[in-house]
Parts: structure tokens; sequence; C-alpha cells
């Protein structure tokens, strides 16, 4: 077994998107600190209302996945196929953008919070271009697990043995065999666990302070920073000092060029200027 080590720590930056809201970008706040097929993770949360209210009014995207993840409060979300929902704690929307949607995020608080998570996952080239797909997935449908040591596991996608079992996600099958996992951890508690040995992995520490690896090779994680981890079979995790409460996440690279354009990322330079020519002339979805 080769422990994966912290390889690159990259504090989360504060920035704002859609109508002024405001959150904080780790993971693709530059095209350098993408990790295949990462291409971006937003943490969003505040007891402020006027800090989103505005939402994520009407936008479009095509060619990869956006991942919501909602912790507290809920997202109010329509599309242009008709698809409806509202996503409250602990709920998850997997949507794949493929060759176009238009949507809207609507953030509402509850209880005066609103937290959550959206990452974006990028599509393989052949299949940037497929009809756009949706699924709300209930957090009722999220299975979870104690962990040995304590604390806790909820299986987002992916597949992961604990002990004598498999935890099967909600999510499975994708090109990029993505591994999505919400790890709670009390002050004293380790989680160790296989992840496949050609996945790009990282963790996002969401409360609480983490230490990534073990013995010579342990490195510290503050909360709000994305740990890149290198490669390696396994990772090892720790709540030093207080409970610790992170995301995990764990794909297959795709090794494509990957272009860029606010909601639109693609192969090459013409495939983006296509989408900006399709969006204008409404035909993104057609
Ligand atoms: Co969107």
């Amino acid at each position: 077994m080769i422990l994966r080590t912290l390889q690159q720590v990259i504090p989360a930056m504060e920035t704002s998107d859609g109508a002024g809201v405001k959150l904080r970008r780790s993971i693709g706040q530059t095209p350098q600190t993408r990790l295949d097929p990462f291409l971006m993770l937003d943490e969003f949360g505040t007891d402020n209302p006027q800090d989103y209210i505005a939402g994520f009014p009407s936008h479009p995207h095509r060619g990869f996945e956006t991942v919501t993840y909602m912790l507290d409060g809920h997202m109010l979300h329509e599309d242009h196929l008709g698809n409806r929902g509202d996503l409250r704690g602990g709920d998850v929307q997997w949507m794949t953008a493929g060759r176009g949607i238009i949507h809207s995020e609507m953030p509402q608080q509850l209880e005066g919070r609103m937290r959550g998570f959206q990452l974006w996952l990028n599509l393989p080239a052949q299949e940037k271009m497929k009809p756009a797909g949706y699924r709300d997935i209930p957090a009722a449908a999220i299975p979870g697990a104690t962990l040995p040591g304590g604390g806790s596991m909820k299986v987002i996608a992916g597949t992961l043995r604990l002990g004598d079992r498999d935890i099967a996600g909600p999510v499975q099958a994708l090109s990029t065999e993505p591994v999505y996992l919400d790890v709670g951890l009390p002050a004293g508690g380790t989680f160790e666990q296989a992840l496949p040995s050609g996945h790009n992995a990282f963790l996002y520490v969401y409360e609480g302070d983490a230490v990534v690896g073990a013995a010579a090779g342990a490195r510290a994680l503050p909360r709000r920073a994305a740990g890149v981890l290198s490669p390696g079979d396994s990772v090892r995790v720790a709540a030093t000092g207080e409970s610790v409460r992170f995301i995990l996440l764990a794909a297959k690279p795709l090794r494509e060029p990957v272009v860029q354009y606010g909601p639109f990322v693609m192969n090459t330079r013409e495939e983006i200027e296509q989408a900006v020519r399709d969006y204008q002339a409404g035909r993104l979805t057609a």
C-alpha cells in the first residue's frame, strides 16, 4: 500500500459569481489549479442572505457536469428541459450539461443558514456533445456508514470497501469513475481508505483542521483549503485537535486539452467559438 501524501494546498479564495453570489473557490481558481478531471470546486455558505439572494439566474453550460451538494438551506433550480427541483440539506443534484443546458440556481436560506458545494467535473471529448441529463438525489438515497475509528462517511459517488462490505453510492458508471465522499471525524479520529490508484484525488476541509498522511509524511491541511493528494492507493486523514468535516473527491484523469470560456468547457478554441455562436443563436441545447 502506498499512502498518498499532501502534495499541494490550495486555500479557497473569496470570489463572486452569478448575480453577485459570494463563494470560496479552491480547485479551478486559475487554470493551473484544476485537477484533471476536476475543473472547479466552490463552497458557498454564509449567514448573511444578502451574500447570495440574487442567486444564479438563467445561464448556460456545455461540455461538463455540475454537481451540487447542499449541507444547509436549500436551492431552487429549473432548467430548459422542464426539470424543477428544490435541493435540501444532504441532497445532491448531478447535472450533465453535455451539448447544452440552460438553468437557474437560486439558493435559499433555512433558519438563517445556507451552505453547500458546487463541483465541476469534466467530460471526455466523445461525451461533451451528448444530450443533457439531470438527476436529483435525495439525502435518503445516499448511503452512510460509521467508521471503525469513530466518525461517519456518506458515499455520494463510487463504491467504497469498508471492513468486509462494499458501500455503493447512487452515482456509478461514469467514464471518469468519480468517488465523492463526505466524511466527519470526531476529535482524535482517523479515516483510512483505499482509493483507485490511477485516480487524481483531493480533499476539501470545511470544518476543523485536518492532518493528511502519516508519520514523517503527515502534513496539516487547514479548513477552507483543497489538499491535492500525491499518487498512491490509500489516504489517511486525522482530526488531531477538534472534530473535522471534509469532502474527498477522486476520479480518473482525462488527459485531454481543456479550453474554458466561462460556462463552456471544450477541447479546442473552435469548439468554444461554436458554443458561443450556438448560445447566441438560441441553439445551444438543440
Ligand atoms: Co449552473
